[in-house]
């Protein structure tokens, strides 16, 4: 795999947290925009990764980036670490049972009234739009104490659909929450071994599980590496799809591959399920020699064709570009949609330029960024009173390599090639991490 200096460039995380006040802008912020920008990441408690390669990036302490936006203006910006015990070790010594045992540092998410930040399997800690801890949710404990990074919540029922994988036995729970947080489904899935499970989707009646091509391999860590994860040619790639509130799931057998991330999914008919996804070949698949990965392929854009009747799947090459991060009007998770949104991937070194995909012709509208700069995934907000699904803004961290610092850009979701309407420069770096989340101070 090629390797990447995580000390510097995009990924270089920050020592320190810091406060700033109201922040320097080209452009016109809309002044709809009222909430805060939160992104989450992997940042060393140190200042410092130790070691090289995605694996020595993604178990770092989580790290909460947020930029704050009101009448026009982004108003403030923010860093803190989350409180974890790992947090206290390195600050709060004399008492580090006070915190909880979790590191989620990949993905926040606002529901029921309870702001989360997630991880993998691990237990989410609810959080302020300040990006102080609370502490251990009060309802959202997910499955077995863990809960995927990528819950969805259907935006009509308000209902929150969640798994959670784990390495060891049950490996795969599936859960619901309602929409005021409470959980009315937790069951476990059986599964002849650990999967690697990083997303889900939803339509108005299923929720589908993905188990692909990369499992464990525990020998890895006698070899020296961080993580014992890898691309399995042995393991069969299964669409799971299980009634949303439980019942006997179903597996569709498709080409070996990893999905990182879903797009979206929906009922098409009846009996026909939609599944977008970026779609991967190939994944952390060891060299011959098992001591390093190979390069992964970019990540491409895929639709699934499930047909619950006859028992089948197609699978459609909707789009050859490199991409990842999607995202899209979450008002549309689990509907028919028309649009997402996601980071350009000129090299499977680079997250450079923001894309509109637009179903209806199959086309990519561009927003470039110059060579050595990398962005963020676009998170979309609705404009107050939109009517049409595009009708909204995308909110992006960029990293500027002249200056080493980051902007947030605005653009129009309708209008992704007209550039950014609003430029906030930061004097300080928001390091590349995983996801994040609009939390409107309305919400
Ligand atoms: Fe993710």
């Amino acid at each position: 795999m090629t390797t990447i200096d995580l000390n510097a460039g995009a990924v270089a995380p920050v020592a320190r947290e810091v406060e700033l006040g109201e922040l320097r802008v080209t452009g016109t912020v809309p002044d709809d925009l009222e909430g805060v920008l939160v992104r989450n990441g992997p940042n060393p408690l140190s200042g410092r990764f130790e070691g090289e390669g995605m694996l020595a990036w993604w178990p770092e302490a989580a790290m909460l980036h947020g930029i704050a936006f009101s009448g026009g203006q982004a108003t403030s910006y923010r860093n803190r670490w989350l409180r974890t015990q790992r947090w206290a070790q390195a600050y709060a010594p004399d008492n580090t049972a006070a915190w909880p045992d979790t590191n989620p540092n990949v993905n926040v998410l606002r529901h029921a009234g309870e702001t989360l930040a997630l991880a993998e399997g691990g237990m989410p800690l609810a959080i302020t739009s300040t990006l102080d801890t609370v502490g251990l949710a009060r309802r959202h404990r997910g499955a077995a104490q863990g809960m995927t990074a990528h819950p969805k919540v259907d935006p009509q029922t308000g209902e929150l659909m969640m798994f959670h994988a784990g390495w060891r036995p049950p490996f795969l729970r599936y859960g619901v929450a309602d929409k005021a947080g409470e959980p009315t489904v937790d069951m476990e899935i059986p599964l002849a071994e650990a999967s690697m499970m990083h997303d889900m989707a939803i339509t108005e009646t299923h929720s589908i599980l993905l188990d692909l091509n990369v499992g464990y391999d525990f020998s890895m860590l006698q070899r020296g590496h961080r993580m014992p994860l890898r691309w399995h040619d042995e393991r069969s790639a299964r669409l799971g799809v299980i009634p949303r509130h439980g019942g006997e799931i179903r597996w569709f057998e498709i080409a070996p591959c990893f999905i990182q991330h879903v797009v979206n999914a929906y009922d098409e008919d009846d009996t026909t399920i939609v599944l977008d996804a970026i779609w991967y070949p190939s994944f952390l698949r060891l060299t011959s020699d098992g001591r390093a990965f190979e390069d992964n392929p970019l990540g491409t854009l895929r639709r699934y064709r499930i047909d619950l009747a006859a028992g089948t799947v197609r699978e459609y090459r909707a789009a050859d570009e490199g991409i990842e991060l999607p995202r899209i009007n979450e008002r549309c998770t689990g509907r028919s949609y028309r649009y997402f949104y996601a980071v350009e991937q000129p090299s499977t070194v680079e997250m450079r330029g923001i894309v509109r995909f637009d179903w209806d012709g199959g086309s990519f509208e561009r927003c470039a960024l110059p060579p050595g700069d990398q962005n963020s995934e676009p998170v979309f907000v609705p404009r107050r009173g939109a009517t049409s699904e595009d009708d909204g803004w995308l909110l992006c961290c960029v990293y500027r390599q002249a200056t080493a610092t980051s902007d947030v850009v605005v653009l129009d979701a309708g209008n992704v090639a007209a550039g950014p309407i609003a430029t906030v420069h930061l004097p300080t770096r928001i390091p590349a991490g995983f996801h994040g989340a609009w939390l409107p101070n309305n919400g």
